[in-house]
C-alpha cells in the first residue's frame, strides 16, 4: 500500500482487514512494530485530532515523527506555481515537500480546499500536484475532497457500537455554521457509509447538494455493497428509523467560491442545529456522530453532545487506532 487517499480505492475486504488490524493494535499493543521508522507530517491547514493522533499512534508503534506547519518558525512557503518569488515567501512548496519527505519513511499531508474552483477541487488537483513531489508512502490527512482517516475511524466506531450494516440507516445531515466549510468530510463520509452497505440519506437544504460526481460514486459503491444512497431536503422523512445522524456543515455548492451568495443562503438556515426533536422517529438508540471540531449550540445542542447519543469522543479516539493500522500496513505490509 503506497498511498492512503480514498477509501474507495480499496475493496471492502481490504477495509475490513485494516479495521481488524486497528482492533488488534487497540487490544494487543505492539510498541516496537515500527521501531526506527520516521513519519513526516506536513500541515498546510490547522488540526488538533489529526496532528495529535498521528504522533501518538506512531509513538505507540515505536516509531518517531516530526511536524512542519506554516505556523512554525519556518521560511514562508509559496504554493502558487510559476510565480516570481520576489515577495515575502522564501521557499517554494516544490522544494519543501520533497525535502520533508526525504527525512522520513512515510509522509502525511493536510491541505484544505481553497474553495475557488469546484471542478478542480472535486478532482483534488492541489493534493495530486503535491503527491507527485513525494516518493515515499503518502497518507492524505485531509485534502479538498478526501478525509480517509476520518472515515476509517468512523467505520470502526460504528463497528465497535454494533451499528447495523445491511439495513442500517445512516443520515448525513448538513448543519448550520456561520462559515462556509470544506466538502472533504461529507464527501468521504457518504462514500464510507455506502461502502459499509448502509442505507445512506443525505439531508441538506436546497443549494447545498453534494457534487454530483461524489454522489454518483457513492451510488456505485452502494450498488456493490447492497446499500442505497438517496438525498432529500425533508428532515422528518430522512430521520425516520435512523441508526446514525452524522452532522456536518459544508459550503453551498450552488455558490461555490462566492462568500456573499453562500452567506445569503445559510443565514436563513440557523435552525439546522441538531437537537432532540430531530430524533423523534429515529431508532431509540440512534447515535450522533461528528468529526469535530464542532460548534456547540450552533451545529448541535449541548444536550445531544453531552448525552448518550453522542459518540464524538470515540470517533476521535478511533482516529489513532485507524491510523496506526494504516501506518503499520504501509510500512510493514
Ligand atoms: N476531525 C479532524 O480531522 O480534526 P482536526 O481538524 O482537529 O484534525
Amino acid at each position: 500500500m503506497h498511498r492512503f487517499n480514498d477509501l474507495a480505492d480499496f475493496s471492502t475486504a481490504e477495509i475490513g482487514s485494516l479495521l481488524e488490524l486497528a482492533q488488534r493494535l487497540e487490544q494487543y499493543p505492539e510498541p516496537r512494530a515500527l521501531e526506527g521508522k520516521i513519519l513526516s507530517l506536513l500541515f498546510l491547514s490547522p488540526s488538533l485530532r489529526t496532528l495529535a493522533s498521528f504522533q501518538a499512534g506512531m509513538a505507540r508503534l515505536g516509531g518517531g515523527s516530526f511536524v512542519i506547519s506554516p505556523d512554525m518558525s519556518i521560511h514562508g512557503i509559496e504554493t502558487r506555481p510559476g510565480i516570481v518569488m520576489d515577495g515575502a515567501a522564501a521557499e517554494h512548496i516544490r522544494e519543501a515537500v520533497p525535502v520533508i519527505a526525504s527525512y522520513g519513511d512515510i509522509m502525511g499531508i493536510r491541505a484544505f480546499a481553497e474553495r475557488r474552483n469546484l471542478e478542480r477541487e472535486v478532482a483534488d488537483q492541489e493534493f495530486e500536484d503535491l503527491a507527485e513531489l513525494v516518493d515515499v508512502p503518502l497518507i492524505n490527512m485531509e485534502s479538498a475532497i478526501q478525509h480517509p482517516c476520518q472515515s476509517l475511524a468512523d467505520w470502526k466506531t460504528m463497528d465497535d457500537l454494533g451499528v447495523p450494516k445491511a439495513g442500517g440507516r445512516f443520515v448525513l445531515s448538513w448543519a448550520y455554521h456561520p462559515r462556509a466549510l470544506p466538502l472533504a468530510v461529507p464527501s468521504t463520509t457518504v462514500k464510507m457509509a455506502a461502502m459499509r452497505g448502509m442505507d445512506v440519506v443525505v439531508l441538506r437544504p436546497e443549494g447545498f447538494e453534494l457534487p454530483e460526481p461524489i454522489m454518483a460514486k457513492a451510488r456505485v459503491l452502494a450498488d456493490a455493497s447492497g446499500g442505497t444512497v438517496t438525498e432529500t431536503t425533508e428532515r422528518a422523512e430522512a430521520l425516520e428509523g435512523a441508526h446514525v445522524v452524522y452532522a456536518k456543515s459544508w459550503t453551498s455548492t450552488r455558490h461555490y467560491g462566492d462568500k456573499v451568495g453562500d452567506q445569503a443562503l445559510r443565514e436563513e438556515l440557523i435552525d439546522w442545529c441538531v437537537d432532540e426533536p430531530w430524533f423523534a422517529t429515529a431508532q431509540p438508540d440512534c447515535r450522533f456522530m461528528h468529526c469535530l471540531p464542532v460548534r456547540r449550540g450552533v451545529v448541535v445542542a449541548d444536550r445531544i453532545l453531552d448525552g448518550p447519543r453522542s459518540v464524538v469522543i470515540a470517533e476521535a479516539r478511533n482516529r489513532m487506532y485507524a491510523q496506526m493500522a494504516v501506518l503499520y500496513r504501509m510500512l510493514k505490509g
